[in-house]
This record gives structure tokens, C-alpha cells and sequence, in this order.
């Protein structure tokens, strides 16, 4: 299990050497914020996806009254009327304040700005840095100490947000990427969503927006579900699917892109129910992820600051957020999925955007009323950054340096058959084993290079186990098992290889 204590630039490293994850259109120079996954990353992810759609979904978690939940599925368009934007808030209330550089050109969220000053200086230079960028504090410092003729001490230095800072201020104030004065721009606000047209006329009739958020094609789909599946409230319609923002800042791999994969579900219920719902959503969401390996340690809730609530969160009992320690975050940890609650905010604003009656009728209280949503939405992009940076893991004693402890219902590849060497009847055997094996699961033949880098590869890959068939195979039809953690051997018969394999995916 990994430590965290690598840096990112060994795992994105790792990633675009073994096909999990590179930047978009690489060929091109690459598209800032926009990422592929490869063989490896697809199946990854695709597992983790399946994974929240089984457990949530097909086989979701037990109620407090304990019986088992309502949750059905829903795939949603992504360009939907532009109306819905305007009743989710989203055209007038999804900003990030941004500033520019006008030397450089560079543009940053104004809140992720820190500045470096000297105490009790008001008249010298200001120099902006990188919030939980270590590189970029320290260049701000090396700048300031440059610009005051001397080493500063530590007791010496002034750090505010950049948001703190007066225009006069600003004024003076260098930005992260130059040594001019004066350079970024008052913050202003910017709205997130990417915008494009619908049919052949390009003119504000025709514009309509990528979805910023999944979670709406849900609340439209609301009574579409009422009258189709006969389900009764409480229940949950769950969705998994891209989500687009144009952040100011795109940063640290796939934790932040402008293109994205979110997997949210609605729980809609009783405004007096709600906060006993709120309270076991948060609980089950924290152990799910737990469950998929990532250690009690590295996972924590945090509950959002009044200023940090987005416009839907209810008053109350608001956001708690599932929080993962992330190499570029620790010792803090950052957001991996959010627990709001959204109140009957969404079904309001579409009854009154749309006049169309989303009431709900609950028989068993005979009483109409729109229903409260506990909203769950969990990153798959930044859920998968989360397994690989928990399966990361340095061994120096090993080939490969490093293997990827995936839990074997995440790994991308299930398991690996080798023949020992390719003569003698073994690539033979090995293949119909492969050939029996892969119907079921994915599962790699290799006879390329040494049994040595074989293991390597797979380590790098976090396939769980290896068989190998060697020249005792032949005889007595049995194969050695190589466990990925561990490092352990033992044999088993070749006929029980596809029953063990069962019994641990
Ligand atoms: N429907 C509510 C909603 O969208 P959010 O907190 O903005 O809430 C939910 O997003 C989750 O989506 C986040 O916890 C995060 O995992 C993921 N997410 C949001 N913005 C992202 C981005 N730019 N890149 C990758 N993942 C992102």
C-alpha cells in the first residue's frame, strides 16, 4: 500500500509509459486540461465505474430502516435546452474569479493566488505564488529576496490570498511566471461552462452549452422516472457520464480537467427526512471508497465553510466533502466527490423555468409535495487519479522499481500467463490456458523477454497474478502462481486455476 511520499512526476510518468493516461492530442503539443486514457486507464477506469454501478445501483447499500434502496439508472443527453442552465443557476451563478498575467499571459483562479511580502512593508514589491505549489513559493521567495538585496528570514515574511490585496496593492505585485511589476489583472468573474451552437447558425438563438455537471439531466428526467418505474420516494436515479467546465487553472494531472467523468446520484425524498439521509449518504460514500482499498488514513469528510457553499446547497446541513490525501495535497487532502444537500432547489427552479409540475404523490402520506435531494457526486476521473496514486508503490528490491497495488476488482488486468521458455510444449499449454482464462476475465499472454521482466511489466501494469508454466507443467499439470504483493509462489493444479481465480474477483 502506497505511502504517498513519491512525487507526481514519477506516477504521471509511470502512467504515460504503461498506457494508463496521456495528455489529449500529445501528437499536437497536447490541449491543456484535456487527457486520454489508454489500454490500461480504460479498463481502470471502466472497473471503478463498474464498480459505483454495481454497488450503488444494481446491488445498492441497506437503508437505516434497513431495507435495501431504490436506485435506478439514466443516461442523459449532454447538450440539453439552454433553459436548463438558467434554472440550475449555472449562466448566472458558475463563476471562479480569474486573473490575468498581460506579460505572460498566463491565467490563474484569483483564490489559488497566494502573495509574499515583506512584514510591515508596505511601500516594496509583492510577489504572487501558487497555492500548494512548492516550486512556485519558493521562486516568489528567491524573487522577493533578490529585489530586498538579502536572505529573508522566515519570521520576515508576510503571506495573504491575493483576493486580500488592494488595487494599490495589486499594482505592485509581480505575478507567479515574471519578474515585471504590475502585470496581473483585477480579478474578475468567469463563467465555467463551455458554450457551442445547435444547427447551422451560429447567433445566442442557436447557443447551448456542454454539461457542466451530469446531476441536471437527472432532475429533467424526474418525471419521466415517476411515471415509467414505478418507484416510490425515497429512491435515487444515479448517472455516470462527461461533464465539461473550461477551468481558469486546469492543474495536477487529471485532479483538475476541463473535460471530465462524474458519478452522481439524486436521492430524492422527504424534506423531513432529509437530514437522516444526508447523514447515511456521507457514511456509505466514505466507506465505498475505503472498500476499493483507498487506506482510512488517506480518506477524511469535511464540511464546507458557509463561503465555499454552492448556490443549490441547503441551508443547515450543506456539503460535506470526501476528501483524499493526494501526493500534491499532503499533509491536506483534496475533494474527491461531494455530499450535498440540495433541498428542493432543483425541482423548484425546473417547475418554474419549465411550468411543468414536478409534485410528487406520496401515497403513503397522502400528501404532494417536490421532493428534497441528498446529492452524492463522486469524480470517476478524479476517483481513478485516487487508486492510482493509493496503488502506487516504490519497491527498490524489485525490477520494475515500483508495481501498482490495485485491489484485484480494480486491476486492469486480472491476470498474466507465461510459458517459462517458448519450446518444449510450453507456449503450447500456456496459450490454451490464456484461451480459457480470457473468456472470462482480462487476462495477458506474454513469452516476449526474460521470466524477470515479465514480472516487471505486470508489476508496473498492478496485475495481481502470474502463471507460469514450466517444464514440470508438462507432467504434472500444474502452474506456479506469482503473487504481486507479496512476491510468494506456490502451485496449483492447471485444472483449478480458473475456480481460484473465481474465488478472488
Ligand atoms: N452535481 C454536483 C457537482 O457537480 P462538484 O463538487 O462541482 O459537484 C463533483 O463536482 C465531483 O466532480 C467533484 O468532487 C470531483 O470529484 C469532480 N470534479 C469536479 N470538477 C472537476 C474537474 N475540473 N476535473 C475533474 N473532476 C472534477
Amino acid at each position: 500500500m502506497s505511502d504517498l511520499s513519491f512525487s507526481m512526476d514519477d506516477l504521471v510518468s509511470l502512467c504515460k509509459r504503461r498506457g494508463f493516461i496521456s495528455p489529449a492530442s500529445e501528437i499536437y503539443g497536447g490541449l491543456n486540461g484535456f487527457w486520454d486514457y489508454g489500454p490500461l486507464g480504460t479498463e481502470l477506469k471502466n472497473n471503478l465505474r463498474d464498480a459505483w454501478w454495481h454497488d450503488m445501483v444494481r446491488c445498492p447499500p441497506t437503508g437505516p430502516d434497513s431495507e435495501p434502496l431504490s436506485i435506478v439508472g439514466l443516461d442523459s443527453s449532454i447538450i440539453q435546452n439552454p433553459r436548463t442552465w438558467e434554472a440550475s443557476g449555472h449562466v448566472g451563478g458558475f463563476n471562479d474569479p480569474m486573473v490575468d498575467c498581460r506579460e505572460t499571459k498566463s491565467r490563474y483562479r484569483a483564490d489559488h493566488l497566494f502573495c509574499l511580502g515583506v512584514k510591515g512593508d508596505t511601500s516594496g514589491q509583492i510577489y504572487a505564488y501558487l497555492e500548494n505549489d512548492d516550486e512556485s513559493l519558493a521562486s516568489a521567495r528567491k524573487k522577493l529576496g533578490k529585489y530586498v538585496k538579502r536572505d529573508l528570514a522566515d519570521e520576515e515574511l508576510d503571506t495573504c490570498p491575493l483576493t486580500d490585496l488592494s488595487p494599490e496593492e495589486l499594482a505592485i505585485t509581480v505575478g507567479p511566471d515574471t519578474k515585471t511589476v504590475g502585470t496581473l489583472t483585477e480579478p474578475r468573474q468567469f463563467n465555467l461552462m463551455f458554450k457551442t451552437f445547435v444547427g447551422a447558425v451560429q447567433d445566442e438563438d442557436s447557443a447551448a452549452y456542454l454539461r457542466p455537471e451530469t446531476a441536471q439531466g437527472i432532475f429533467l428526467n424526474f418525471g419521466n422516472v415517476v411515471d415509467t418505474m414505478r418507484v416510490k420516494v425515497p429512491f435515487g436515479i444515479a448517472q455516470v457520464g462527461k461533464a465539461f467546465r473550461n477551468e481558469v487553472t486546469p492543474r495536477n494531472f487529471i485532479f483538475r480537467s476541463r473535460e471530465f467523468e462524474q458519478m452522481e446520484i439524486e436521492w430524492f425524498c422527504h424534506g423531513d427526512d432529509a437530514a437522516q439521509w444526508f447523514e447515511f449518504w456521507c457514511d456509505v460514500r466514505k466507506s465505498w471508497w475505503e472498500s476499493l482499498g483507498l487506506t482510512s488514513d488517506n480518506v477524511m469528510m469535511r464540511k464546507h465553510d458557509s463561503d465555499e457553499l454552492a448556490h443549490y446547497a441547503k441551508d443547515g446541513c450543506g456539503t460535506f466533502d470526501v476528501e483524499y490525501r493526494f501526493p500534491f495535497t499532503a499533509p491536506g487532502y483534496g475533494e474527491l466527490e461531494g455530499v450535498a444537500h440540495r433541498g428542493d432547489y432543483d425541482l423548484r427552479r425546473h417547475e418554474e423555468f419549465s411550468k411543468k409540475k414536478l409534485q410528487y404523490f406520496d401515497q403513503a402520506r397522502n400528501e404532494r409535495y417536490l421532493p428534497h435531494v441528498i446529492e452524492p457526486s463522486a469524480g470517476l476521473s478524479r476517483g481513478t487519479l485516487a487508486i492510482l496514486c493509493e496503488a502506487y508503490t516504490p519497491d527498490p528490491e524489485r525490477a520494475s522499481k515500483v508495481y501498482m497495488a490495485f485491489s484485484p476488482r480494480l486491476a486492469p488486468i486480472k491476470a498474466a500467463v507465461f510459458p517459462l521458455v517458448n519450446k518444449d510444449g510450453m507456449p503450447e499449454m500456456a496459450m490454451k490456458l490464456h484461451e480459457d482464462l480470457r473468456r472470462r476475465w482480462p487476462v495477458q499472454y506474454d513469452a516476449k523477454q526474460s521470466i524477470g521482466k515479465r514480472y516487471a511489466r505486470m508489476d508496473e501494469a498492478g496485475c495481481p497474478w502470474c502463471f507460469t508454466i514450466d517444464s514440470d507443467s508438462l507432467t504434472d499439470q500444474t502452474v506456479t502462481i506469482r503473487h504481486r504483493d507479496s512476491l510468494e509462489q506456490e502451485r496449483i493444479g492447471i485444472d483449478a486455476v480458473e475456480g481460484w481465480l473465481a474465488q478472488r474477483l
